[in-house]
């Protein structure tokens, strides 16, 4: 695999009306921006990018890392980063 491919995404959707549970209002786009600083810092070679929806909205934020990665649920900085580190090392 090569290392351009890897990925981390984040659900970065409103669910109006507003009230509804979704990832934007539970703070994706700043753990979106957490973590590209995170990267940049850690120096490691992967992309950050947005989604739609993935139909995980009671327990966002949601974030996939891809290829073949995981889902993260409740997603916070520190669960984040963790599993960036551990996905980075076994691809
Ligand atoms: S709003 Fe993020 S999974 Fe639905």
């Amino acid at each position: 695999m090569q290392k351009a491919q890897r990925k981390v995404i984040f659900c970065i959707n409103e669910r109006p009306p507003v009230g509804q549970p979704s990832c934007a209002v539970r703070g994706s786009r700043e753990l979106m921006a957490e973590t590209q600083r995170f990267v940049e810092q850690m120096n490691i070679d992967i992309a950050i990018e947005t989604s739609v929806c993935m139909g995980r909205c009671q327990d966002g934020p949601t974030v996939k890392l891809a290829p073949r990665g995981e889902f993260i649920q409740d997603a916070n900085a520190g669960n984040i980063q963790e599993a960036i580190i551990k996905f980075v090392e076994r691809s």
